[in-house]
């Protein structure tokens, strides 16, 4: 994993991104003054009042970007390509998971389907502040749905089209939304995902949820409510949808979405991302990480109901007037070269994917891949957990033909924006994700904060605040104090651990608290033992996260039965089942075992580093608080 001697120089005929060129220089210009950096490259959008300060800390960590400022994410991501030659280049470029489906936006019609959209949402009285609730799969709608809504101002919460009722209850109830935005339903590999059913029974119990629009998707059954329940086609016939819609101006502070992640303890949190800083966050590291340019097509692969789509699937590209590309279909279906098809087909240039994804196509071998003409591509992204030097070299060697370089990107929900990586000019080590994005510095610490030297492992933070950065929880700023800015103070805790190489490259180990990252997907332990208590058979759960070759981790569930039930293959396979129903199918747990007792400490709590150890057959380590 730390073959700190493997360097790669990539080549710079590919990527001559002249800005980023002298890396070092700019690194050192935004070091010495992050404040000026960061306003140079806001100059770069519009807004339509300036700002007063470029940041406000005077409440830390309550910080404020661009204070005084206003604009509208949609002015810079859609608007202002409107009187440019750009009207008329693709936004987005859709494909089915029936590869036959295609779907294609000028910025032009972007921007018809966004007013479309916004217009419904502001009959149904959807007013600024407001939070809109989008449960979508991977279909334009969730483009236009997410962009209506920062159109007009409200706050949109997209809810993964993978989670289940009870998940999703929690989110909505959660977020107060009045209306939701879904479809009859999704493809997942050649079956239907039944989301209206979901959403049906998800509402059931939401009582602020007055009007429910649902996407025509899969054309299968479902059950409308004609007293809440519209067809968004039949909406978009009416003369309400019809008209321009006006982009409004907001505070540069105001909340542009909340997006709903797993934490280490109690109920998923809702991370607050605001307009200004956002867009200049998000706009900047796309254009300087992947070397963005007016030809490329841009594949992210990411689903919009996670940050990654959010950022750069929906808002990065569009920022930088790229064209998107999006697939509503996985790696392997119905072939494992399913991808590799589209990139050329479409001649995408840039494809950003995840470790899980990679090295789950590398397992099919290399024939799939070499069947097809990927010569189109000319850098290659990775994100959402840590990539195996075996992975980088195949998704280097084997996809990207050895000539493109690989932009390994670090960065969460919270962030916004990547936080630790490479730009294309940089010597790439395969492994490590990279150096802290310009005008922002991070450190390796020990349990009481001091500053490690390189190579020692420790808990990764952030020192400087960015402008992307959440601003709070929503409705809980004492859990962002707690969870972010209370441990070290003055700086963010990522709540990952890593170490810093003697050349500044950051290679991350892993999660530190109780988040298990599965096939890049984040799930709290708290989430998975919880659906589990609410099956009668059990009394007592732990999740934990065990080291898996092609997911990362896989959850490992230690059980204690309630009376009169047994162990049994039947009982393991139905609580995988109740998991995947009540939480989602990507947080089944893989393996369960069924002991007599938990270890715990003398206060209740569960060891689960304990039981980590067991399950990995290693030393158990300090077990002086262990109840017996
Ligand atoms: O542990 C890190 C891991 O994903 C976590 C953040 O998860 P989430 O909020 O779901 O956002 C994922 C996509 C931005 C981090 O705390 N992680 C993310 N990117 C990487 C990574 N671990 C290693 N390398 C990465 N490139």
């Amino acid at each position: 994993m730390t073959d700190h001697k493997d360097v790669f120089e990539p080549d710079q005929s590919i990527v001559d991104n002249a800005w980023v060129s002298d890396w070092k220089a700019l690194e050192g210009k935004a070091k010495a003054d992050p404040l000026a950096y960061w306003e140079e490259r806001a100059q770069e959008l519009e807004w339509s009042k300036p700002w007063d300060k470029v940041l406000d800390d005077s409440n830390k960590p309550f910080f404020k970007w661009f204070t005084g400022a206003r604009t509208n994410i949609v002015t810079n991501a859609v608007d202002r390509h409107l009187t440019t030659a750009r009207r008329n280049k693709l936004a987005l470029i859709w494909v089915g998971e029936n590869t036959d489906e295609v779907r294609t936006f000028s910025y032009f019609a972007l921007n018809r389907e966004v007013e479309q959209m916004a217009n419904v949402l502001k009959a149904m009285g959807v007013r600024k502040g407001d939070v809109v609730t989008i449960y979508l799969p991977r279909i334009p709608e969730i483009f236009f749905a997410m962009l209506a809504c920062a159109k007009i101002g409200a706050v949109h919460s997209v809810v993964f089209a993978g989670y289940s009722s009870e998940a999703l209850n929690a989110r909505i109830d959660g977020s107060e939304s009045k209306v939701v935005i879904t479809a009859d339903g999704s493809w997942i590999n050649g079956k239907i995902f039944p989301m209206k059913q979901i959403i049906d029974d998800a509402v059931k119990f939401s009582p602020t949820v007055e009007n429910v629009i649902v996407v025509r998707n899969t054309g299968s059954e479902v059950s409308m409510d004609s007293t809440r329940d519209h067809w968004y086609h039949e909406l978009c016939k009416l003369p309400i949808a019809k008209g321009k819609c006006e982009t409004v101006q907001v505070d540069a502070e105001d909340p542009l979405f909340i997006l709903y992640t797993s934490g280490s303890t109690g109920t998923p949190k809702a991370i607050v991302h605001t307009h200004g800083g956002y867009q200049v966050g998000t706009y900047t590291t796309l254009k300087q990480c992947f070397d963005i340019k007016e030809e490329d097509r841009w594949w992210c692969t990411a689903d919009p109901g996670w940050i990654t789509g959010h950022s750069y699937l929906v808002y990065g590209p569009l920022l930088n007037g790229a064209t998107a590309f999006m697939h509503e279909g996985g790696p392997t279906y119905p072939y494992p070269d399913g991808w590799w098809q589209l990139i050329e087909h479409y001649g995408i240039t840039s494809f950003y994917t995840a470790p899980t994804a990679i090295r789950t196509l590398m397992r099919f071998g290399d024939a799939w891949v070499r069947k097809h003409d990927l010569s189109s591509l000319r850098i290659l992204g990775s994100v959402g957990e840590p990539i195996n030097p075996e992975a980088w070299r195949w998704f280097h060697d084997v996809v990207g033909g050895g000539k493109c370089p690989i932009t390994d990107t670090w960065w969460q929900t919270e962030t916004g924006m990547f936080q630790i990586t490479t730009v294309p000019s940089m010597p790439l080590k395969p492994g490590a994700a990279g150096r802290p994005v310009f005008g922002q510095e991070a450190a390796v610490v020990d349990e009481d904060g001091n500053e490690l030297p390189a190579g020692k492992e420790g808990f990764l933070v952030l020192k400087n605040p960015w402008p992307a950065m959440m601003r709070t929880l929503y409705k809980d700023p004492d859990r962002y104090l707690k969870t972010y800015w209370e441990k070290y103070p003055g700086v963010y805790l990522t709540g990952d651990s890593a170490r810093i190489d003697e050349d500044g490259y950051i290679w991350i180990i892993g999660r530190t608290d109780d988040v298990i990252k599965v096939s890049g997907h984040r799930i709290g332990t708290a989430e998975v033992e919880s659906a589990l208590i609410s099956h009668p058979a059990v009394a007592e759960a732990a999740a934990i996260g065990l080291p898996h070759d092609v997911k990362g981790n896989s959850i490992h569930c230690a059980v204690i039965l309630s009376q009169g039930y047994k162990p049994s293959k039947q009982l393991t396979a139905d609580l995988r089942a109740h998991v995947a129903e009540v939480l989602s199918p990507i947080a089944k747990p893989d393996i369960f075992d069924f002991p007599e007792k938990l270890p715990k400490t003398r206060s209740g709590k569960i060891m689960r580093r304990v039981l980590k150890a067991r399950a990995l057959g290693q030393d158990e380590g300090d077990l002086s608080t262990l109840e017996e």
